[in-house]
C-alpha cells in the first residue's frame, strides 16, 4: 500500500501516512505527539495545523474551527486531511 511521508517542519518530526489515512491518524498510529489529538472527527478543533505543501483531499470542516480566512492561509484540521502525496506541514502552538 502506498505511504506518504509527512514532515512537520517546526517539530523536527517525520511520519508516514497510508493512502486513505488522515494526517492525524498517521501521527497517532506512530505514537507521535507532534499534533494535539481530540475527537478525531472534525468536532473539537484541537488538531489544527498549517499546510505548507503537498496534495491532499479534505473532508468538510466546520467554520466554527477553521474560518474562510484561515482556510485561505492553509490552516486545516489534520483529522480531516487525507494526503495524496508527500506533505510538509506546520504544527500550531
Ligand atoms: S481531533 Fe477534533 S477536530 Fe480534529
Amino acid at each position: 500500500m502506498e505511504r506518504y511521508q509527512i514532515t512537520i517542519i517546526n517539530r523536527d518530526a517525520v511520519f508516514s501516512c497510508k493512502a486513505g489515512q488522515s494526517l492525524l491518524g498517521g501521527v497517532v498510529s506512530q505514537r507521535q505527539k507532534a499534533i494535539d489529538v481530540g475527537c478525531r472527527g472534525g468536532g473539537c478543533g484541537v488538531c489544527k495545523i498549517r499546510i505548507i505543501s503537498g496534495d491532499y483531499e479534505s473532508k468538510k470542516m466546520s467554520i466554527k474551527h477553521v474560518s474562510a480566512d484561515e482556510l485561505a492561509e492553509g490552516l486545516a484540521l489534520s483529522c480531516r486531511i487525507f494526503p495524496n502525496s508527500d506533505m510538509v506541514i506546520e504544527a500550531l502552538d
